[in-house]
């Protein structure tokens, strides 16, 4: 079979894929180990038999609904190739304003204090948010190797971490040195305070997260319902913000003075957050739009 034949192949067998075509391309990149352009000025190469063997497998667990990153292994995000199992929520491009704003953020506050800041990412999963935020600032120069942020990676998900450590000692050399991972609940484990707190907790609501789940997609339903109490146990709220309302009220004992909060939400309760933000003391909040043109992140400044 050639490459050529293989991409037919599964473009006809992934009829239930929103992507079949860009699916095939990635699998093919992936398995083959040859880039874009390689392939497209060779799709006359014929597979080996055991890439055949393995592609026609991927297609299989395609079909179940395993998303591409999840056979690959990998996905890009800010531009960073990212290693990824079920364990973690894939990478999303939504999250990338993220970064933008957290590295923006870090940015001015060193500028003006002068020393590294003490950061936190919340949920880190598969660590992609603080690992692109220290892997721009460092390759970009935009902060001197000293002034780079102290950073804490935390999440409820030891398996989680155990990928968010792999990321960082991958996509990080040096400058790994500056993290730290810890297990936690929330705040319950952390005994620290910040100057930021970024974060892309789970915000959907629970009906929406068993809709999402039916696509076989084995994202972690840990990463995605936002409608838990403190034990995980169900909140019975349907809005997708009880976690980050518990998230928020226990940040408070966490910051140093004029800390700011960022945080990612669902553009459907996006303003919901904000508006909880200023009754628990945050002020000059402000929403920011992804690319997509979608509310998605809600930033505040807590004065104790
Ligand atoms: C939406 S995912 C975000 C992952 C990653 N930061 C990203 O942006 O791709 C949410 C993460 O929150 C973690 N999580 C869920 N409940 C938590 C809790 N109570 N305390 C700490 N982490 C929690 C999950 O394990 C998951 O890794």
């Amino acid at each position: 079979m050639t490459f050529q034949q293989f991409k037919q192949h599964a473009i006809k067998e992934l009829t239930s894929s929103p992507s079949a075509a860009l699916d095939a391309d990635v699998l093919l990149q992936h398995f083959t180990n040859k880039d874009k352009t390689y392939i497209l000025f060779h799709r006359d190469e014929e597979l080996t038999d055991e890439q055949e063997t393995i592609l026609k497998e991927a297609i299989e667990k395609r079909k179940t609904g395993l998303p591409v990153a999840y056979i690959t292994g990998h996905k890009e995000f800010y531009g960073y190739d990212f290693f990824v199992t079920p364990d973690v929520l894939i990478p999303k491009p939504d999250t990338e304003i993220l970064v933008e704003n957290a590295i923006q953020f870090i940015k001015e506050k060193t500028e003006e204090k002068k020393r590294a800041l003490k950061v936190l990412d919340l949920c880190t999963g598969s660590g992609c948010i603080a690992v692109s935020i220290l892997k721009f600032l460092k390759e970009e120069k935009i902060i001197t190797t000293e002034l780079l942020p102290d950073f804490i990676l935390a999440d409820i998900s030891v398996n989680a971490l155990k990928i968010a450590e792999k990321n960082s000692e991958r996509l990080l050399s040096d400058s790994a040195k500056k993290i730290k991972f810890i297990e936690t609940n929330l705040f319950n484990s952390i005994n620290e305070k910040f100057d930021i707190i970024v974060s892309n907790p789970p915000y959907v609501p629970a009906l929406e997260t068993d809709e999402l789940l039916k696509d076989g997609r084995n994202e972690p339903r840990l990463a995605l319902d936002g409608d838990v109490n403190t034990d995980g146990s169900p909140s019975g709220t349907t809005d997708g913000l009880e976690l980050i309302r518990n998230l928020i009220i226990q940040s408070k004992a966490h910051f140093t003075k004029d800390g700011i909060l960022i945080l990612e939400t669902g553009e459907y309760n996006a303003e919901k957050t904000e508006s909880f933000m200023k009754q628990n003391g945050f002020s000059q909040t402000k929403l920011y739009r992804d690319l997509e043109g979608q509310l998605r992140n809600v930033s505040g400044i807590f004065n104790g």
